[in-house]
């Protein structure tokens, strides 16, 4: 990697004003990572340089056919002050399949999980301290070939910017609504659904549009099929928890977000003795135990959403409570786990940590 030293960084006391309060997604660092791939070339040209905006021709591949694919990751600051990525190599392995399904040139794992690193040494000052806070970090990939006949690009830019952030849910509640969506479907056998792509976020934000129009935080998307089984949010995958105290979460099936945060929590669950269970579920289910009692908790789980616990459910033809509407016990115990082992508060007994 050449380092290109932003000649101009933002000023300390702005920054740390602007790491009180981040949001989620507002603020940018000052660096970027940035890789060049061209056909016969291969990968060239990594750098850490000074964020700016991208100069594209109007017929630029991504702009018309969306080849682009993306990751959610977190920088994470330790108790001795020093920083962490928490399994860079599974969000590297995810990219590599995301590029394969989008016909893109895979980036070298390495290359990747490097290309983070150098980033978040470049802006380490940018991750913040106060508890449940982070450095966001999107790498992404665009294809840059300048041509308008429907093809693989030949070109492409991977970058990684970081972002500061906070709870990514505004609203502050215990926990959040969930609107069941039945005029939209996210993936269909075959599709995009496990990659993490552009597209797939496009095609759920009118259904996320219509959830926020029924007063809800979230979508639910069920299966394109039948229509009855769970899949994952707009952004997030989902786990229930039953009153024998074991958990379930759809499967991964092809159309669903294989969630490296869905995995660590299965994990971390097996850990404390629970049962976790990989198995579709559907919306009828969830209504009737939920009703009964069996069903006594929900969260959604992502990068992003950490474990947020799911209240209500509401739809055309529904509307249920899950447990008090509020958040409980387990969605609770498994994300302070969670948040111990990223921010250096407990054993990292699996590696899942990368120190910097
Ligand atoms: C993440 O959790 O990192 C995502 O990419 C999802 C999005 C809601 C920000």
């Amino acid at each position: 990697f050449l380092i290109e030293t932003h000649p101009n960084p933002m000023a300390a006391g702005e920054r740390e004003t602007l790491l009180k309060n981040p949001g989620f997604g507002r603020v940018l660092t000052d660096h970027m990572a940035t890789i060049r791939y061209s056909e016969g070339r291969g990968w060239h040209d990594a750098k850490i340089e000074p964020r700016k905006a991208f100069d594209l021709s109007p017929s630029t591949v991504v702009l018309h056919y969306a080849q682009e694919i993306f990751e959610g990751m977190k920088a994470y600051r330790l108790p001795d002050g020093g920083a962490t990525l928490f399994r860079p190599g599974a969000n590297a392995r995810r990219f590599t399949n995301s590029a394969n399904r989008l016909a893109m040139a895979p980036l070298p794992e390495e290359l990747f999980v490097e290309s983070v690193r150098a980033l978040v040494r470049a802006d380490r000052d940018w991750i913040p301290a106060a508890e449940g806070a982070s450095l966001y970090l999107r790498p992404f990939m665009i294809a840059t070939e300048a041509i308008l006949g429907v093809k693989p690009s030949s070109d492409y830019l991977f970058c990684v910017i970081a972002s500061p952030v906070g709870s990514y849910f505004k609203s502050g509640a215990p926990a959040v609504t969930l609107w069941a969506s039945e005029n939209y479907t996210r993936a269909a056998p075959g599709g995009t659904g496990e990659a993490k792509c552009g597209g797939n976020y496009a095609a759920s934000l009118a259904a996320q549009a219509e959830a926020t129009r029924e007063g809800c935080d979230q979508v639910v998307f069920l299966d394109a099929v039948e229509k009855r089984w769970i899949e994952e949010l707009g952004g997030m995958n989902v786990f229930f928890v039953f009153e024998d105290g074991s958990l379930q979460t759809p499967p991964l099936t092809g159309t669903i977000l294989p969630g490296i945060t869905r995995d660590s929590l299965i994990t971390l669950a097996r850990d404390l003795g629970l049962t976790v269970r990989e198995e579709p579920y559907s919306i009828d289910q969830w209504q009737a135990d939920a009703e009964s009692g069996r069903l006594t908790e929900a969260f959604a789980c992502g990068t992003a959403a950490v474990v947020t616990p799911i209240g209500k459910v509401k739809g055309r033809t529904r509307n249920f409570t899950i447990g008090d509407g509020g958040a409980g016990p387990v969605a609770a115990r498994l994300k302070a786990a969670l948040l111990d082992i990223q921010n250096g508060r407990a054993p990292d007994g699996h590696g899942w940590l990368d120190r910097l």
